[in-house]
């Protein structure tokens, strides 16, 4: 009897990261580490500090979060060849440089210099097939100014927004803020154009609380984007697959707080995930419909997770923004809407791998 020999793949994952979203990081990279079918790939592990160290981990998974890897005594220094003759990583051993092979990567990293093209722009110098958008794709969808321009040119309802920089800002200061008023109506919400878990956000009610709220953004980012506020119910639609790519379930947020700031996404216990959403099935779909019309528009690739209000007075689905590189813990909405529409966590896993390995051949 002749048994096939099973061509084990070396898979890397990487995590961490210099952005603020690095602990979420280390969290979601364990789950994705626990759940990678053991009969198909090998596992490497790079780990980024918040300083922008680069390690080989070759400890336990379960020292990722935390930052327990760090003190673990496993760690080698490595980098990610951008030589695509090397395709693979090359370690600083003791003894020598080691140069290991990678099939695929997995960049399980949250913000910026993760989510924000940085990364995979080196990924695609590399030659190495990796998980998620291209780098074009990963930094418009993460400029929300960026993002929404787009959204607008493909016909993508949303809220009316503005966007300044903090130069022109504080130049001509009252007249914009007047512009703003006029044109976008209080209650105003103001965003860093990049940044993410609600981090430097806040709902302006009046002048004074819309110039504090200026400020605070432009703590995190020198561009700062304002949107009217849409009454709706929050829903969240993951997409997964390259061309053909498709909805899953639609879940849904109910925020503890007054929107779904910081407290509500980490700390308060009261926010409450639906799956599926409570909307009716109508809206249901045409959220689906929405979703995958604004993947294809930002070029999207692999998995995205899309984001809509529902109008609580009309039911009119609004785009809200896009996630590239959403979270993967246990409690994640893209890995549990991907299980509700059928595909366990193992699964999704492999089917990311294969995207990337497939779209990397084309
Ligand atoms: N235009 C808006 N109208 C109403 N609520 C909003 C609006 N924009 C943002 N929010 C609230 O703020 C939260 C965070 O905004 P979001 O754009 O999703 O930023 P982040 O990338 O940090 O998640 C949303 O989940 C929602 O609760
Ligand atoms: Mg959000």
């Amino acid at each position: 009897m002749v048994f096939g020999v099973i061509d084990l793949k070396n898979a890397l994952i990487i995590f961490g990261g210099v952005s603020s979203e690095h602990s979420v990081s280390c969290v979601s990279a364990s789950y994705v580490i626990n759940n990678v079918p053991k009969d198909k790939y090998n596992i490497y592990k790079l780990g980024i500090t918040t300083d922008g160290k680069w390690y080989l981990f070759e400890g336990d998974s379960s020292l990722l979060p935390g930052d327990k890897w760090l003190e673990s005594g496993k760690i080698t220094k490595a980098i990610i060849s951008p030589d695509r003759n090397d395709k693979g990583i090359i370690v600083f051993r003791e003894n020598g440089i080691e140069n290991i092979k990678i099939d695929v990567v997995f960049p399980v990293l949250h913000g910026m210099n993760g989510e924000d093209g940085t990364m995979q722009g080196l990924l695609e110098l590399s030659g190495i097939p990796f998980v998620g958008c291209d780098a074009l794709s990963s930094a418009c969808c993460m400029d929300k100014a960026v993002t929404n321009t787009l959204a607008d040119s493909a016909g993508i309802p949303q809220a009316k927004w503005i966007s300044t920089i903090k130069e022109d800002y504080l130049k001509t200061k009252d007249e914009f803020l007047s512009k703003a008023e006029d044109y976008l109506c209080y209650p105003i919400f103001v965003k860093p154009a990049n940044a993410g878990s609600s981090v430097g956000i806040s709902k302006a009610a009046d002048r004074r609380t819309l110039e504090e709220a200026m400020e605070i953004a432009f703590k995190e980012d020198n561009k700062v984007v304002l949107e009217a506020f849409v009454d709706g119910y929050e829903v969240e639609c993951a997409v997964l697959g390259n061309y053909d790519a498709q909805p899953m379930t639609v879940g849904q947020i109910k925020p503890a707080n007054d929107f779904y700031d910081y407290e509500a996404k980490y700390e308060n216990d009261n926010s409450e995930l639906y799956i599926p959403a409570r909307i009716p099935e109508t809206q249901q779909k045409e959220v689906q419909r929405l979703a995958v019309k604004t993947y294809k528009a930002l070029g999207c690739a692999g998995l995205s997770r899309v984001d809509f209000f529902v109008t609580k007075d009309d039911g009119k689905v609004m785009f809200n923004e896009i996630n590239t590189l959403p979270g993967f813990t246990s409690i994640s909405m893209y890995p549990k809407l991907c299980e509700h529409s059928g595909i366990p966590y193992d699964e999704l896993i492999d089917r990311l791998f294969t995207l990337a390995m497939e779209r990397n051949r084309r």
